[in-house]
C-alpha cells in the first residue's frame, strides 16, 4: 500500500544549524505512527514543515501522491493534513463553541460544520457543556479536547499531534490515548510526537511504528 503522507530526505535549516538533516517517515493511511524523541531532537519540525509552516531546504514531502513542497499552508490544510499544535493554539478571548466553528471555515468542511459539530460534542460530552465558556478560562484537559475538537471540525484525514501529553496529568493523558484510538477506529489516520515512547511506557496506545527524531 502506498503512503498518506512521505517524507523523504527533509533537511530544515532555521538561522545556521541544521535543525533537521535527511529526516525520512511513511505514514500509511489508517496507521498511528509516532516520532519520538528528547526536547530540540527534532519532532515539531518535521510536522511543522507537513502543514506548510517552515520551508525545507531539501527533500520532498507526499501526501495522497501530491507534493506539498512550496503549497501554502491554507491549501494543505484543506487537503486534508490538520494539526494540533504542542501549545494548542487556542483563541482564548473567544468561547468552545466559536473556536470549534473556526476549525470548520476550511472550504473541505465548511457544509459538514454542523455534523462535524455533532461528532465533536459525541467524541467530547463535556466540550458540549463548556460551549459558551471562553477557551482561556478552560481547565488543561477541556482544553485539549478543545485543540483536537477544532482541528476534527476541519474533516482531516490525517491528524498529527504534536506532544500531546506533555505536562498533562495521567487522567488527561488516559484520556487522550482512548480518543486517539477511537480516532483511529473511526477511520482517522494519525502522527503523534512525543518524548518517550508509548512502547517503553507501555501505554496502551500501540503505534505501528516510531521514528526517533535524531537530529544535531
Ligand atoms: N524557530 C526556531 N528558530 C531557530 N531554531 C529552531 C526554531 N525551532 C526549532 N529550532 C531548532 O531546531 C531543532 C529542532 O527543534 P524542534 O523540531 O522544535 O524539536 P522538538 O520538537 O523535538 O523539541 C532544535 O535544535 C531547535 O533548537
Ligand atoms: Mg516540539
Amino acid at each position: 500500500m502506498s503512503a498518506l503522507l512521505e517524507v523523504a530526505n527533509l533537511r530544515l535549516k532555521y538561522r545556521d544549524p541544521q535543525a533537521l538533516d535527511c529526516v525520512s517517515l511513511e505514514v500509511r493511511k489508517g496507521e498511528i505512527v509516532g516520532i519520538v524523541g528528547a526536547n530540540g531532537a527534532g519532532k515539531s519540525s518535521p510536522i511543522r514543515a507537513v502543514a506548510g509552516l517552515e520551508a525545507p531546504s531539501a527533500g520532498n514531502i507526499h501526501f495522497a501522491g501530491r507534493g506539498i513542497t512550496g503549497i501554502d499552508f491554507h491549501e494543505i490544510c484543506d487537503w486534508g493534513i490538520g494539526r494540533v499544535a504542542e501549545g494548542r493554539q487556542l483563541f482564548p478571548t473567544l468561547t468552545a463553541l466559536e473556536n470549534l466553528k473556526m476549525g470548520a471555515l476550511l472550504p473541505r468542511a465548511r457544509s459538514r460544520e454542523k455534523d462535524a459539530m455533532t461528532e465533536v460534542f459525541a467524541l467530547f460530552p463535556l466540550l458540549a457543556e463548556r460551549k459558551h465558556q471562553l477557551a482561556g478560562t478552560l481547565s488543561g484537559a477541556e482544553k485539549q479536547m478543545l485543540a483536537v475538537g477544532r482541528c476534527l471540525m476541519g474533516r482531516p484525514e490525517l491528524i498529527m499531534l504534536d506532544e500531546p501529553s506533555i505536562g498533562r496529568a495521567p487522567n488527561v493523558v488516559q484520556q487522550l490515548v482512548h480518543t486517539v484510538r477511537r480516532l483511529n477506529g473511526s477511520g482517522l489516520t494519525v502522527l503523534r510526537s512525543s518524548k518517550t515512547s508509548p512502547r517503553r511506557s507501555k501505554s496502551p496506545i500501540a503505534p505501528m511504528s516510531w521514528k526517533t527524531a535524531a537530529s544535531s
